[in-house]
């Protein structure tokens, strides 16, 4: 049995989709209500059984870097006036896990952003988080699920879910031969097919389990869709190695890489705390009444 005890975390990217807030801020330190996309990511990994986390950055993302370290400055005036639940928890997040960090010289897309993580892998199974994906399973982290499958069947495994016509294009789409109703064989992959020509409806959202057997294959790789070098490109010339699965999870995906995900993901995070929830549902339901009446 191999455990998988190693992370990546690629987070070099410019964040585009939220300029202007990404101008001079990564967009992994973006709030779902007040915690930073990326520590929702990072407790996955950590609830997940994984011991050492790998960020992929650029030269803009210190914050990225600070936020999983301590910060006595703040825990001293945390500590002077008494906040001590505020102190525990700024210190819990240094506390998560050993993080560390390289930087990706050039945005050259995803798949080079992983190679940048052979050395720290070495020659171990590994897995990949993407910080655009959170996804809420209160009983067994997607990752966590992602680890049982890949214990099943001793090879990689991407994590898919069912996607509506429309998202297609958005995501790497798989081409599944059915083992069970959970878990597929990859007979192939596309990144972004239009939905005419797209091998099917089940989406890689986020979360993987490959052999390091990726970054021989990475090495060489030639830029793909948009014409940046493709994880998922990599994969599917991984099939003519090894088997690759995929395995439909359970949990709520939001993406919140689009705004519109990102805003799902704010409202129903807020719903889900006690310390929010009846404030906030009663302006969301006197929002939706104003609406109606101003139409
Ligand atoms: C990336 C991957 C894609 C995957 C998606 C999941 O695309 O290239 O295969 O389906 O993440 O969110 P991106 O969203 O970075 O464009």
């Amino acid at each position: 049995m191999m455990k998988i005890k190693k992370a990546v975390i690629p987070a070099a990217g410019y964040g585009t989709r939220f300029l202007p807030a990404t101008k001079s801020q990564p967009k992994e330190m973006l709030p779902i209500v007040d915690k930073p996309t990326i520590q929702y990511i990072v407790e996955e990994a950590v609830k997940a059984g994984i011991e050492e986390v790998l960020i992929i950055t650029n030269h803009q993302k210190q914050a990225i870097e600070n936020h999983f370290d301590r910060s006595l400055e703040l825990e001293y005036f945390l500590e002077k006036n008494n906040k001590l639940e505020e102190l525990e928890m700024v210190r819990d997040i240094s506390k998560l896990i050993n993080i560390h960090s390289i930087r990706q010289k050039e945005a050259k897309g995803l798949g080079n952003a992983i190679l940048c993580a052979k050395c720290f892998v070495g020659d171990e199974p590994f897995a990949i988080l993407l910080g655009d994906d959170i996804i809420v399973n209160d009983e067994k982290p997607v990752l966590a699920q992602l680890c049982d499958t890949f214990e099943k069947y001793q090879s990689s495994v991407v994590a898919v879910q069912q996607v509506e016509a429309k998202d297609i294009s958005k995501y790497g789409i798989v081409n599944p031969r059915y083992i069970n109703n959970k878990d597929v064989e990859v007979i192939d992959l596309v990144e972004k097919p239009n939905v005419e020509n797209a091998p099917s409806d089940l989406a890689i959202l986020g979360r993987y389990i490959l052999t390091p057997e990726i970054f021989n294959i990475l090495e060489t790789q030639a830029p793909g869709h948009n014409g940046e070098v493709q994880l998922t490109d990599a994969i599917k010339t991984l099939l003519l190695k090894e088997k690759v699965y995929a395995h439909k999870f359970e949990g709520k995906y939001y993406d919140v890489g689009k705004k519109i995900g990102f805003l799902e993901a704010n409202i129903d995070f807020a719903l889900k705390r006690d310390d929010l929830r009846e404030e906030f549902m009663q302006m969301l339901m006197k929002k939706v009444e104003d609406y109606k009446f101003d139409k």
